[in-house]
C-alpha cells in the first residue's frame, strides 16, 4: 500500500503529507522504556570514542548534514563538519585522530558517498551511515547504522526522507550528549512529537502555500531564499526543491551575504522568500529583507510563531529551536510543488535527474 499513490495526483505530495506521520514512527523506533531517544550501543559507543564527526553526503541528504553539523556542536558539543561526497577525495579536510564518519544517504546506494566509505574504510576509521533502506550498500559496507524510517520515497525529489534525516540526526545528536556527560536542556522526544504535530498543520494549510506561490512565484524566472543560522542550511533545501521540481532558478543564501555580490541582481518584483525561526538573528535577517525590499524585491517572510511581525506572508507554529528545520522545510516543499505544477512540470519525474546515481 506504501507504494500506490491512491488519491494523490503526485508521490511528492503524499510524501510530504506523510511526514508527520514518518517523524512520530522514528520516535517511536528511537525511544527506551523511560520516554528517552537512544541509540543502539554500539553506535553510542562509537561516538563517545570520536573526537570530531565527518558528515558526508550529496543533495539533499547533504543539506541534512549541515543541520546535523549544527545539532552535533550545540547540543551535544562535538566538533562536526559536513562535507559533499563528490568533493570529499580531491579536497580532503585533515583529519582528526579519531574520527568518526558519517554517511547519510536516502538510497544508500549513491556512488558518489560510497567512494567515500570505502576509501575510508581503507584507512581503518569508523563509518555509520544514516539511511532509509538499511539494506543498501552504504549500510552493509558501514561499521553502524541508523534507519530514518520514513518509509518507499518514489519522488525524486527528497522530501520525508530529509525531515526524517534530520530527526535521527536529533534523536543522535542528543544520545551522543548523554552518553558524553553533556546535559540536553530540552526533552527532545517530546519535543519531537510537537514537531510532528506541528508539521501537520502546516501541512494543512495547503491553499494557503498554494495561493502563495500565487502571488510570490507564479511569474518568475528566478527565486532567492535567505535565512541566517540553521534557516540558512533550509534555504539551500529551499532552493535546491524549487529547482528540481520547478526549474525556476533559485539560490539559497545566508542572510547577509546576499549583498556581497548577488543583490545585484535583485530588480522590481524578484521573489525572495526570507525564514525566520531563530531568535538570535531574528532582528538581522528583517534588515537583510529590508535591503532586498528597497530593491524592490517580492519578500515572502516566513516565520515561527513569537518572531512573527504583522504582514508575514506565513506564521509557523511554534516548535523548539533547534528542530525549527523540521517545520520550515514543509512549506519551502510545498512552494516547489504548487510551482511545479503552475508550469506543468513533471513533478514526480524531473528531467534530467535520477532518484539514486549510481555513477561518480
Ligand atoms: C540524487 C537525488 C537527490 C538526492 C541525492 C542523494 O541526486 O536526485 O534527491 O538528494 O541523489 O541521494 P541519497 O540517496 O544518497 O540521499
Amino acid at each position: 500500500a506504501e507504494l500506490e499513490k491512491g488519491p494523490y495526483a503526485h508521490y511528492m505530495m503524499k510524501e510530504m503529507d506523510e511526514q508527520p506521520g514518518a517523524i512520530r514512527r522514528l520516535l517511536a523506533e528511537y525511544v527506551d522504556e523511560d520516554g528517552r531517544v537512544s541509540i543502539p550501543e554500539d553506535v553510542r559507543a562509537a561516538a563517545r570514542e570520536a573526537d570530531r564527526i565527518y558528515i558526508v553526503a550529496c543533495g539533499t541528504s547533504y543539506h541534512a548534514g549541515l543541520v546535523g553539523k549544527q545539532l552535533l556542536e550545540s547540543v551535544a558539543g562535538i566538533k562536526a563538519e559536513a562535507h559533499v561526497a563528490s568533493e570529499f577525495l580531491y579536497n580532503p579536510p585533515l583529519l582528526s585522530e579519531r574520527p568518526l564518519f558519517v554517511f547519510i544517504s536516502q538510497s544508500g546506494e549513491t556512488a558518489d558517498s560510497r567512494g567515500v566509505l570505502v576509501r575510508i574504510r581503507e584507512l581503518g576509521h569508523k563509518t555509520l551511515t544514516i539511511t532509509n533502506v538499511p539494506g543498501s550498500t552504504l549500510s552493509r559496507e558501514a561499521d553502524y547504522t541508523l534507519h530514518t524510517f520514513a518509509g518507499p520515497e518514489i519522488a525524486v525529489a527528497s522530501t520525508k526522507a530529509y525531515t526524517t534525516q534530520i530527526g535521527v540526526l536529533a534523536v543522535f545528536a542528543c544520545d551522543c550528549a548523554r552518553a558524553r556527560g553533556v546535559e540536553v536542556a530540552f526533552d527532545v522526544a517530546r519535543e519531537l512529537s510537537l514537531a510532528a504535530n506541528a508539521m501537520e498543520v502546516v501541512i494543512n494549510e495547503k491553499e494557503k502555500m498554494e495561493s502563495l506561490v500565487w502571488e510570490y512565484l507564479s511569474s518568475s524566472r528566478n527565486c532567492f531564499f535567505i535565512g541566517r543560522a540553521m534557516d540558512y542550511y533550509i534555504c539551500l533545501e529551499g532552493a535546491l526543491k524549487l529547482k528540481e521540481v520547478s526549474y525556476i532558478q533559485a539560490e539559497g543564501f545566508a542572510g547577509g551575504e546576499l549583498k556581497h555580490g548577488t543583490i545585484a541582481l535583485i530588480e522590481e518584483g524578484t521573489p525572495v522568500v526570507a525564514v525566520s525561526t531563530q531568535r538570535a538573528v531574528k532582528h538581522s535577517i528583517r534588515s537583510n529583507a529590508q535591503e532586498v525590499i528597497a530593491r524592490g524585491a517580492n519578500v515572502c517572510m516566513i516565520s515561527i510563531e513569537g518572531l512573527e511581525e504583522a504582514g508575514d506572508a506565513l506564521v509557523l507554529p511554534k516548535v523548539h529551536e533547534a528542530l525549527a528545520p523540521l517545520i520550515a522545510a514543509v512549506p519551502l516543499q510545498f512552494f516547489a510543488y504548487y510551482a511545479a505544477l503552475y508550469r506543468g512540470c513533471d513533478v514526480d519525474k524531473p528531467r534530467n535527474l535520477a532518484k539514486s546515481v549510481t555513477v561518480e
